[in-house]
């Protein structure tokens, strides 16, 4: 079975597809932290955000490994574990500019289906139902105010002891131009797909979305 969750940033998608994968024993991958390692080796090599062929080849030198972790999913980056390194505000303000490059996604996407194999999986990105698993059994479109996104980010940093350098407003604003980047870049935007069940999570708790994703496969299965 495969399962597709995509949507806008900090919707809770890796939160939510954490869990699920944990109740039904799913392999789960986390195709953004795939970006932010392409963005972190592009920033690791010096080069410019937008030099295609560059990052390419740093990408087949480095290699980017994906993990069952602790978390999840754990990040290597030329044999060094990068899962905290991909998450800094540096690499999520530069990363839909490297995502945006047709050959990195090329490269992506094929790894990403190398992944999913043919175990049970579920994967959350941006282009999963379009693109990546065009025919996955269920696919989610997970969506949240860009307020409510952004006043969570803040409570999750506050609740992990990070200090936060932005107001709420300006995590908002953040958001906002990530999702209007990913949103209308040429190659595979960040879209729903005809076919995907939309979720609005502004005002459910992630116990209620898991449940509601829980009922969508157990129709499938
Ligand atoms: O999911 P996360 O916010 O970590 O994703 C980071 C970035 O990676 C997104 O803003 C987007 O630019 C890119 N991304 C993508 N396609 C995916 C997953 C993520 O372009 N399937």
């Amino acid at each position: 079975m495969q399962v597709a969750i995509d949507g806008p940033a900090s919707a809770g998608k890796s939160t939510v597809a954490k869990i699920v994968a944990g109740k039904l024993s799913f392999v789960y991958i986390d195709t953004g932290a795939m970006y932010r390692a392409c963005t972190l080796i592009a920033r690791n090599h010096g080069l410019a955000y937008s030099d295609e062929a560059g990052i390419l080849k740093a990408i087949d030198q480095d290699g980017i490994v994906l993990e069952p972790g602790e978390n999840g999913q754990k990040v290597l980056v030329a044999g060094e574990d990068v899962s905290l390194e991909i998450r800094t505000p540096e690499i999520t303000a530069n990363v839909s500019e490297v995502s945006a490059l047709p050959g990195v996604r090329a490269k992506m996407v094929e790894l990403q289906r190398e992944l999913a194999g043919s175990t049970d999986v579920i994967m959350d990105g941006r282009d999963i139902g379009t693109t990546v698993l065009p025919n996955a059994d269920v696919k989610i479109f997970l969506v949240a105010s860009a307020r409510s996104r952004a006043e969570r980010r803040m409570l999750d940093w506050q609740q992990k002891g990070i200090e936060a350098k932005q107001t709420v407003e300006e995590i908002e604003a953040d958001i906002a131009k990530r999702d209007y980047l990913d949103s209308h870049r040429e190659v595979s935007p960040l879209q729903k797909a005809d076919d995907a069940i939309e979720i609005d999570s502004t005002n459910l708790t992630i116990d209620q979305v898991v449940d509601a994703i829980l009922a969508e496969i157990a129709k499938k299965r």
